[in-house]
């Protein structure tokens, strides 16, 4: 069979398993058994290229591990995340576009500051640390995740980004406190779904780590809480907390945060309009 024959083939398949991004999914896939950029795979389907038999039998091997909802990255082995590719597979959670949010939401709060001290609490594959190391060449970036198995990634993401971010193994809780009151933002993406919200998508629920997912205590809000209490202690008075959040957890989470005694606490909706990162200012220093 050609190249195109192949992709509409395995798109009907990924569209009988209910993949709503059967079309790409199916071009990323045939494009990662052969080694091609997607772009290349459009251009050589175009001129009718034909497909050897045992790149077939590697893209049927995969068509049928998506069909079963395996997640994309997990068989391409790789994430793009803010101008970052990342290495992901099981372990470790996937980075999502609407993550990129918190990154540009970091850039603008740190305006014309030279030589920020930015850190990624929760840090997972190291995606938001790295965005940051990588738009803000003179920035200090440090990053913890407390997953053995996560952190393994986000290490080998820095070794192979040639980015320097100072990632840590532990709890965000406690982490940086040799950078204690000089950090000028500090972003997070914790873990926030309450034990009752199991997600519906068999990608996530199988195949992201729980300790990525479940934020802990009944609205799933207990490691947001304290990671917001670790941001305060970090920051340097004025300092910036970014964090994400579930669009139904905005009320409370900005609730929370003024009881904590941040400032000029407000949220940020997405591209649909529903509110999903948090943004606080550690008091400025009195006097
Ligand atoms: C929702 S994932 C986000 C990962 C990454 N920031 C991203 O956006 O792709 C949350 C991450 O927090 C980690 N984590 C959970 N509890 C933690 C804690 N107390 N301290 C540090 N990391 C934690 C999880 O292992 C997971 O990697």
């Amino acid at each position: 069979m050609s190249l195109d024959a192949e992709v509409r083939a395995g798109t009907a398949l990924l569209q009988g398993a209910g993949i709503r991004s059967a079309q790409v999914d199916a071009e990323l896939l045939l494009a990662h058994v052969l080694r091609m950029e997607p772009g290349e795979l459009r251009r050589a389907r175009v001129l009718g290229a034909p497909v050897s038999d045992g790149d077939r039998r590697a893209y049927q091997d995969l068509l049928g591990r998506r069909a079963a909802r395996v997640p994309l990255q997990h068989l391409t082995g790789s994430a793009h995340f803010a101008g970052v590719d990342l290495l992901v597979g099981p372990g470790v959670f996937v980075p999502r576009p609407e993550t990129e949010a918190l990154v540009a939401l970091a850039l603008q709060a740190l305006g014309e500051t030279s030589a920020p001290t930015v850190v990624d609490l929760c840090t997972g594959s190291g995606a938001i640390a790295l965005a940051l190391a990588h738009a803000l060449p003179g920035a200090r970036v440090g990053a913890v995740e407390l997953s053995v198995e996560a952190h393994r990634y986000a290490a080998a993401n820095v070794a192979a980004s040639g980015l320097t971010v100072d990632l840590r193994l532990g709890r965000a809780q406690e982490a940086f406190g040799d950078w204690a009151g000089q950090v000028d933002v500090v972003v997070s993406n914790p873990p926030y779904i309450p034990p009752d919200a199991v997600p519906v998508d068999v990608e996530v629920r199988d195949h992201d780590p729980e300790l990525a997912l479940y934020g802990g205590g009944a609205d799933g809000l207990l490691v947001p809480r304290e990671v917001a209490a670790r941001a305060a202690h970090l920051l340097r008075p004025g300092g910036v907390l970014l964090m994400e959040h579930a669009d139904v957890q905005g009320e409370e989470l900005t609730g929370l945060l003024r009881g904590q005694g941040w400032e000029q606490v407000r949220d940020h909706p997405d591209l649909n309009g529903r509110p999903r990162v948090a943004r606080a200012q550690r008091a400025a220093a009195a006097g």
